[in-house]
């Protein structure tokens, strides 16, 4: 396929998504909608998708639907609580995506969420032997007004609003480790 992102067409056969709260917006309409014309281009889908708590899970009535589709390998996870009925993982989005992901080969990871979580979920996918241009880190909530006025988003002279928010991790090797 044709990725923005990636500087060489690839076909990916496994796409690994990481994110948190309400970052699942962001592949929700481009991975998780059986009709989007982009989805037949990739193979297998592992979504590890983290919140806080049970009530901070958005969609939860597509999750269930979502689990029940061959195509996509649904790890759902909660910081924690206190729910006895609680079904599905618990842990940080780090630790479940090193619980789950057993493969690099032939996939890319793209990771959306609070810088924290993107922080301990790179050296988990590098461990695991993605390499830096197929680790997608989308950078958004370092943005504040988002229209390059603050100046409160740059890394070094990049400024997230105007010149991301995705960038790889090749790209941000080059940059300050400021993300
Ligand atoms: S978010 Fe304000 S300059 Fe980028």
């Amino acid at each position: 396929m044709e990725n923005p992102y990636l500087p060489y067409p690839v076909r990916i056969d496994e796409v690994i998504t990481e994110t948190e709260d309400r970052n699942l917006k962001t592949f929700r309409l481009v991975f998780l909608n059986p009709e989007d014309e982009n989805r037949s281009k990739f193979k297998d889908i592992i979504v590890v998708y983290g919140a806080r708590s049970p009530g901070l899970l958005l969609y939860r009535n597509e999750l269930a639907e979502w689990e029940k589709r061959d195509d996509l390998a649904m790890h759902i996870t909660v910081d924690g609580t206190d729910d006895p009925d609680w079904k599905y993982n618990v842990g940080f989005v780090p630790t479940i995506t090193e619980q789950k992901i057993t493969s690099s080969e032939n996939a890319i990871a793209i990771v959306c969420g609070p810088p924290i979580m993107i922080k301990f979920t790179q050296p988990v996918l590098e461990k695991l032997g993605f390499p830096p241009d197929r680790i997608i880190l989308s950078l958004e909530m370092r943005m504040k007004c988002g229209i390059g006025i603050c100046g409160r988003c740059n890394i070094g002279d990049q400024y997230v609003c105007k010149d991301g928010p995705v960038f790889s991790l090749a790209k941000l090797k080059n940059m300050p480790p400021e993300y």
